[in-house]
């Protein structure tokens, strides 16, 4: 919804979630926006990048990406395999990639836009677990800060590096203790923090290729 009350038309990509997508389109039609739902899975970034362009330019062109979907799955090296890291890569890094790809294609020349990733502030420092998700957000940083180059100066590429926000559903006690334990603020976050940090980026002219932390300074 902040995003509509900038006045923007929003196209919401869901994978399995399609009730909630199509309940969030019908929310944003009634406060009087401009929205749409597309579906597609995005381990298959190349043909899924295509699809929801090809659904959003029912709504004009699009002059904002933000690229949040993500898997986020553990295991011990004993258990990786290909299909784990091929996961992770498609969703976590390709997708991104390709989104931004067809996103530079659709916007006519000399026309401004915003892509935002969200990444992991653990892409930085990472730790014992989450080693491909982690290694996948890693890289997506690195694309962040290339992609910031080659498409300015009319197309700025921010990331958001979100801490302990929305609590796994197996681990909220965890999610809790990092707030006593290791974040400075002693709190966690919640998606408002995140939609801060993206109102911030949208307004923000003169910043590209940054990595916003909103983690209450855990990363520290
Ligand atoms: N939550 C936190 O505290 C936290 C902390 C650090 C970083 N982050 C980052 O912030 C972003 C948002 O976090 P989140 O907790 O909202 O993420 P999430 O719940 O783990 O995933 C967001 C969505 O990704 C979609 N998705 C996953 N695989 C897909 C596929 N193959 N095809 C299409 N869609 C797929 C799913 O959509 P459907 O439900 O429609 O399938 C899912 O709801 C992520 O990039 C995450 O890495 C979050």
């Amino acid at each position: 919804m902040a995003m509509v009350a900038r006045g923007l038309a929003v196209v919401v990509h869901h994978g399995r979630s399609a009730v909630q997508a199509n309940e969030l389109v019908q929310q944003i039609q009634t406060s009087g926006g401009r929205a749409l739902a597309v579906a597609a899975d995005l381990s298959e970034p190349v043909g899924a990048a295509a699809t929801i362009f090809q659904a959003a330019s029912e709504l004009g062109q699009v002059t904002t990406l933000i690229n949040s979907a993500s898997v986020f799955q553990d295991r011990a090296l004993t258990d990786v395999d290909l299909d784990h890291c091929q996961l992770h890569l498609s969703v976590n890094l390709l997708a991104p990639l390709f989104l931004a790809q067809q996103f530079a294609r659709q916007l006519t020349a000399g026309q401004r836009g915003h892509v935002i990733n969200l990444l992991d502030w653990r892409a930085e420092r990472p730790g014992v677990d989450h080693v491909v998700y982690t290694a996948s957000k890693a890289a997506l940083c690195s694309v962040t800060r290339s992609l910031a180059q080659q498409l300015a100066p009319t197309i700025q590429v921010n990331g958001i590096s979100p801490g302990a926000i929305l609590p796994p559903e197996d681990r909220q006690q965890w999610h809790q203790q990092r707030a006593e334990n290791t974040i400075p603020l002693r709190r966690t976050g919640s998606p408002k923090d995140l939609i801060h940090a993206i109102q911030f980026l949208l307004d923000a002219e003169f910043i590209t290729g940054e990595i916003l932390h909103v983690s209450g300074g855990e990363e520290l």
